[in-house]
């Protein structure tokens, strides 16, 4: 499949940042890491809300993890591992956090520029950002695996 230029939906409302968290839900499986990158604000938090809520609707309340830095939702049959890291300052503080774990499991990264290294190259990448009165967000693979998931989902039907 040939490789393909980023995604780029508009979000138009809150309610259309949960919809794209939906849709993502349906793509992900054990071992996908999701890296959410944009300033505050921008709906990182919104759209793992809507990501969350469609893999599992028994879930009510999905809280920002910017206090904890992780929040685990254990979801059959794959824990999603939510992780914010604006207030780490040295990546190696998230060993303890059990990343490796995470990384098995499905995890969601807001502020991934903060795990430097040991952000894994075989993520989806989700870029949001103010768009005038909306929002955007782009949505681009680190593999060609990724790549070719992408299109099969985003430009097929
Ligand atoms: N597409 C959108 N259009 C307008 N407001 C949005 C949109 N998506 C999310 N929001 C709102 O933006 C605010 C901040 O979102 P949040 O997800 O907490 O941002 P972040 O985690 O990136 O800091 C929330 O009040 C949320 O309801
Ligand atoms: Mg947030």
């Amino acid at each position: 499949m040939q490789s393909s230029p980023d995604i780029e939906i508009l979000l138009n409302g809150e309610a259309e940042t949960l919809e794209l968290g939906a849709r993502l839900a349906s793509l992900l499986r054990a071992g996908d890491c999701v890296a959410l990158y944009g300033d505050l604000g921008a709906g990182k938090t919104t759209l793992s809300r809507g990501l969350i809520q469609a893999m599992d609707t028994a879930i009510e309340e999905i809280p920002s993890p910017t206090y904890t830095i992780v929040q685990t939702y254990e979801i059959e049959p794959c824990a999603v591992w939510h992780f914010d890291l604006y207030r780490i300052d040295n990546p190696m503080e998230l060993v303890e956090l059990g990343f490796d774990d995470a990384l098995n499991d499905i995890s969601l990264i807001e502020w991934p520029e903060n795990a430097g290294s040991l952000l894994p190259e075989n993520r989806l990448s989700v870029r949001l950002a103010f768009s005038g009165d909306v929002r955007k967000a782009c949505l681009s693979g680190g593999t060609a695996e990724w790549i070719d998931r992408l299109n099969d989902h985003f430009r097929k039907n």
